[in-house]
């Protein structure tokens, strides 16, 4: 199928609202990986730490259409102690993609990690690759390269190395 899947993992909603603007401008489904157990309070906060910090797969529900019957699947999560989070990492362990394109979301630092621990996890560059702060998104001004790289990807102006921003 010729078709592109958004997927999404947001701990505290920015993530969340870059997925959504994305899905909704181009049309495209949105699934969403979610934790099992709740990442409430200090304790919660400690977990995304400790994830991080020690490469774990918390486990995760996913709910949306089944994202091997799509070409390509553009991932959104946010950066985690200068890597992906880990929720993400479960999802992409737990699926066979091979046409992926990411989108981090951060404070400032940490995106050329996330990268490259999905091009480990999926054994090839992803098709694309595009870093927003999370002021970028909460003020709106990350919007425009937000939908550009969207109406790149759909376009397949340029299928492979497409990195609008690394960090
Ligand atoms: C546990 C934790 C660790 C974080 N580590 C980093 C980091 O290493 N680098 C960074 O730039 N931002 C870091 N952030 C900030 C988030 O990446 C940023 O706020 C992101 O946009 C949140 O996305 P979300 O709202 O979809 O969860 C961290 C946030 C949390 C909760």
């Amino acid at each position: 199928m010729d078709s592109i899947l958004v997927v999404n993992y947001s701990y505290t909603g920015v993530s969340r609202r870059a997925a959504q603007l994305l899905a909704s401008h181009q049309g495209w489904p949105l699934g969403i990986v979610e934790d099992i157990h709740p990442r409430a309070g200090t304790r919660g906060y400690l977990r995304c730490m400790l994830d991080s910090l020690l490469g774990r797969r918390p486990r995760v529900h996913y709910s949306g259409p089944r994202p091997e019957d799509f070409r390509t699947v553009v991932l959104i999560a946010p950066i985690w102690m200068y890597r992906l989070a880990g929720p993400m990492r479960s999802f992409l362990h737990a699926h066979r993609l091979r046409r992926v394109a990411v989108i981090v979301t951060m404070g400032s630092a940490g995106a050329s990690n996330a990268f490259a621990e999905v091009q480990h996890i999926i054994g090839k560059a992803p098709l694309a690759t595009l870093a927003l702060t999370a002021r970028e998104i909460q003020t709106g001004s990350g919007t425009a390269r937000l939908l550009a790289f969207g109406d790149q990807l759909r376009s397949r102006r340029a299928p492979t190395g497409m990195s609008a921003v690394t960090a």
